[in-house]
C-alpha cells in the first residue's frame, strides 16, 4: 500500500490499443442500435438496476437477444429484481475463477464492466483486507480470466477515493492520487492492473472515477434499495420520510466554507451514459483513459439536508458527530476530460431533481415494503389456521420486520 502514495496515477498512461476489424456489436453503446448485435457483454454489479435500464432503453430494447449481456452478482448487496429478465443473470463471485471460465468459455464477450465492489468507506477502515480481497483480488482474477480469453475491452468502476485529500478543487485526472483509506487504496491498485495488463495484453479500459452516485431512475423503476444504506442522500430522504429517527453528520469543522463535507453529487442516469461513452469510445478505436465523472460542483453536507428538507417539506434532526476516519474535506471533479474524450454530456445536473427522484423511489421502496409486509402476515394468518395439520411449521419464522433501522449508520 505505501508504494501507491505519491504515486503518479498508472491510469494515466496512454497504452493498448483496441483492436480492430472483427468487432460489430452495441452492447452498451448509445445511438448505434441499427448496428448488428453480435458479441456479448460481462456485466458485474448491476447499479442497483439502473445500468440495465438505461442499457435496454439506450442500446438493446428493439433487438435484445439472450446472452447479448450477461450479469454475474453474487446479491452480497445487490437484487435479483434489478436485472431485467430478458437480460441473462449469473448468481455467483467475481472472483471465482471456475464460474468466470465456465462463462467465458460459453460467450465470446466483448466487453466486461466491473462494477462489483465493497464500497462503504468506514467498513474499508475496519476490515480492510475484506475490502482488499473484494475489489484487488477479485479484480485480478476477473482480469486474468478477461486476458485468457482475450476480451478486449474493461471499464471499471473506480472511484475520487484514490485522490485522497486532492489539493486543488475540482480535481483533475492528473492530480496525484494519494487515497487515505482502505477503499480508495483498493481501486487505486485496480488501476494499476489495468494499465499494467493492457501494456503487455490487447486490452483497452476506461478507469471511470465516480464521485457520490445520487438520484433514482427518472420513471422511478430503479433506485437505492439497500437495507443499510451508507450514501448521505439516501439516509437524508429516510429521514425525511420519518424512517429513521434523525440522522448523524460526522464533523463539522473542516476546512470548507460551512464546516461540512463538500461532495460531488452525480445523478446515476449520468453515470451510466457515461459507461455507455466510454464503451464507445473504446469500441471506437480509443485507448485506454481515466476519466472522472462528476459535475464538477461540489455541495456540503448541510446544504444537501437542508434541500431534502426543503424539497420533502418535511423537517429531522441532524446530530453533529466527530469526524470519521478516512473523510476528505472535499471531492469535486473536473469533468473536461469526460466531456472531450467520451462525449459525456450530463442531463440530470441537478440537486433538487437528484434528491425529488431519490425521495419518490424511496416512498416507493416504502410502500412496497408495506406491501411485502401486509402479505406476510397474511400468509402467516393462514398458515397459523392451519397449524392443525402442520404441527412443526413456524410461520412466524419466515416475517422480516421492515428493516429501515433508525440506527446511526455512516455514509459516503
Ligand atoms: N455509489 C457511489 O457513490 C460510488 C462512488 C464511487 C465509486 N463507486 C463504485 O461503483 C460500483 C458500484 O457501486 P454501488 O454504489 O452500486 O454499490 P452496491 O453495493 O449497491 O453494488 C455493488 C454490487 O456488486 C455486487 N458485488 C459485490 N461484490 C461482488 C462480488 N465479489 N462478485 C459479484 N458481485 C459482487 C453486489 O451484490 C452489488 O450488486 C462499485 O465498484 C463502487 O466502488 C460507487
Amino acid at each position: 500500500m505505501a508504494r501507491l502514495r505519491g504515486r503518479a496515477p498508472h491510469g494515466e498512461r496512454l497504452v493498448g490499443k483496441v483492436p480492430q476489424g472483427h468487432w460489430k456489436t452495441t452492447t452498451f453503446v448509445a445511438g448505434l442500435r441499427s448496428t448488428a448485435l453480435t458479441a456479448p457483454c460481462v456485466i458485474d454489479g448491476p447499479m442497483n438496476g439502473n445500468a440495465f435500464l438505461a442499457y435496454v432503453e439506450q442500446v438493446l430494447a428493439p433487438t435484445l437477444k439472450p446472452g447479448d449481456v450477461v450479469v454475474l452478482d453474487n446479491l452480497s448487496s445487490g437484487f435479483r429484481r434489478a436485472v431485467p429478465d430478458n437480460v441473462e443473470f449469473v448468481t455467483g463471485d467475481c472472483g471465482d475463477a471456475t464460474l468466470l471460465s465456465t462463462l467465458f468459455d460459453r460467450h465470446n464477450f466483448d466487453a466486461i464492466i466491473h462494477f462489483a465492489a465493497s464500497i462503504v468507506v468506514a467498513e474499508s477502515v475496519t476490515d480492510p483486507l475484506g475490502t482488499y480481497r473484494n475489489n484487488t483480488e477479485n479484480a485480478c482474477t476477473l482480469l486474468e480470466c478477461a486476458i485468457q480469453h482475450r476480451v478486449p475491452r474493461f471499464v471499471l468502476s473506480s472511484t475520487a477515493a484514490v485522490y485522497g485529500e486532492p489539493a486543488i478543487s475540482p480535481v483533475t485526472e492528473t492530480a496525484q492520487t494519494s487515497p487515505i483509506n482502505p477503499y480508495g487504496c483498493s481501486k487505486l491498485m485496480v488501476e494499476c492492473m489495468l494499465a499494467d495488463v493492457a501494456s503487455v495484453h490487447p486490452l483497452c479500459y476506461a478507469a471511470l472515477r465516480y464521485f457520490n452516485v445520487a438520484g433514482a431512475d427518472p420513471a422511478g423503476r430503479a433506485g437505492q434499495s439497500g437495507a443499510h444504506a451508507t450514501h448521505l442522500i439516501k439516509i437524508a430522504v429516510q429521514a425525511a420520510l420519518g424512517r429513521r429517527d434523525g440522522m448523524d453528520i460526522f464533523g463539522s469543522d473542516y476546512s470548507t466554507p460551512d464546516g461540512s463535507c463538500v461532495r460531488d453529487y452525480t445523478h446515476v442516469s449520468d453515470l451510466v451514459a457515461a459507461h455507455i461513452d466510454a464503451l464507445r469510445y473504446l469500441r471506437g478505436g480509443g485507448q485506454s483513459i481515466t476519466c472522472n465523472v462528476g459535475y464538477a460542483r461540489g455541495y456540503s453536507v448541510f446544504e444537501v439536508i437542508d434541500t431534502v428538507k426543503r424539497v420533502s417539506g418535511a423537517d429531522f434532526n441532524v446530530r453533529v458527530k466527530a469526524r470519521r476516519p478516512g473523510d476528505p474535506a472535499s471531492l469535486v471533479a473536473s469533468n473536461d476530460r469526460a466531456r472531450a474524450e467520451l462525449g459525456w454530456t450530463p442531463k440530470h445536473d441537478n440537486l433538487e431533481t437528484i434528491v425529488r427522484q431519490a425521495l419518490a423511489w424511496e416512498r416507493k421502496l416504502g410502500l412496497e415494503s408495506a406491501a411485502d409486509r401486509g402479505a406476510r402476515e397474511a400468509a402467516v394468518q393462514i398458515a397459523t389456521s392451519s397449524r392443525a395439520a402442520y404441527p412443526s411449521h413456524d410461520p412466524s419464522a419466515s416475517l422480516a420486520p421492515l428493516d429501515l433501522a433508525s440506527k446511526a449508520i455512516a455514509y459516503d
